[in-house]
């Protein structure tokens, strides 16, 4: 794994920003997979910023999103589709039919997993993922004790997932306890992996990713099976390596 460390937040999603407009501008029908959550808010300030000033090109770019809360609607202040319009659709100019998102609402749950993951083979796959990472190293929904084959998935959230999370929400009780999630195999197929992490929160589970082996109770070490994943994380993040 590649480590490119920054001083801080804006430098990590400056970097991380970077790496992707390079992506689009080389690749204008990139797939890109998007995740949510604080880190990668500042990587699409960066990409947002960048589009309305040098005015790169989304049309024909294609996302995918990890992972969505069960039972919350599009129009939920804190489903993800609502974060990912907030933050970046809604400034670009990506087709809204070009961005995926699986839903938390559909009728069967297990016919939109499916679903998913044929979306995400009939695009062609993955090009760029980009991922943060949960305090006990989920990555997307995938909590510790997820199988490594794992493929798009309802998952129950940990209770350290849900807290983390209440941050957001009027209280920890509005927290949905359930979420759709690509598999752990599911990311491991993309092409190229960026894992991004900041702040002394994140310390010990970095910490973790580069010095445990492999193994089903830390979700972010299967990334050590794939062999194009850089980690860009911030002094604070890397702290205890
Ligand atoms: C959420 C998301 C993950 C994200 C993680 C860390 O639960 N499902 O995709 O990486 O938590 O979030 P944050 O970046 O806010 O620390």
């Amino acid at each position: 794994m590649k480590i490119i460390k920054t001083a801080n937040y804006e430098e990590m999603g400056l970097e991380a920003a970077k790496i992707i407009i390079e992506k689009v501008r080389s690749n204008p029908g990139t797939v890109l997979g998007l995740a949510t959550g604080s880190t990668p808010r500042g990587v699409y300030k960066y990409m947002v910023d960048d589009h309305q000033q040098k005015a790169t090109n989304y049309e024909e770019v294609r996302t995918v999103n990890l992972d969505e809360y069960v039972g919350l609607p599009e129009t939920d202040e804190n489903s993800y589709h609502f974060f990912m319009k907030q933050h970046l659709f809604n400034h670009l100019n990506i087709p809204k039919n070009q961005t995926f998102l699986p839903s938390g609402v559909a009728e069967n749950l297990d016919v939109e997993c499916k679903r998913y993951e044929k979306l995400i083979k009939n695009l062609g796959g993955v090009d760029l993922q980009i991922l943060g990472i949960g305090r006990n190293g989920h990555i997307g929904f995938n909590e510790p004790g997820t199988s490594f084959k794992s493929r798009t998935q309802i998952v129950d959230l940990a209770e350290s997932t849900r807290m983390a999370n209440a941050r957001f929400f009027t209280s920890y009780e509005d927290v949905p306890t359930k979420a759709i999630t690509v598999g752990i195999s599911t990311i491991l197929d993309s092409k190229e992996i960026l894992l991004l992490a900041s702040g002394s929160s994140k310390a010990e589970a970095i910490k973790k990713l580069l010095e445990d082996e492999a193994n089903e109770q830390f979700p972010a070490s299967a990334l050590k099976h794939h062999d194009q994943v850089t980690i860009i994380a911030d002094e604070e993040a890397l702290q205890l390596v």
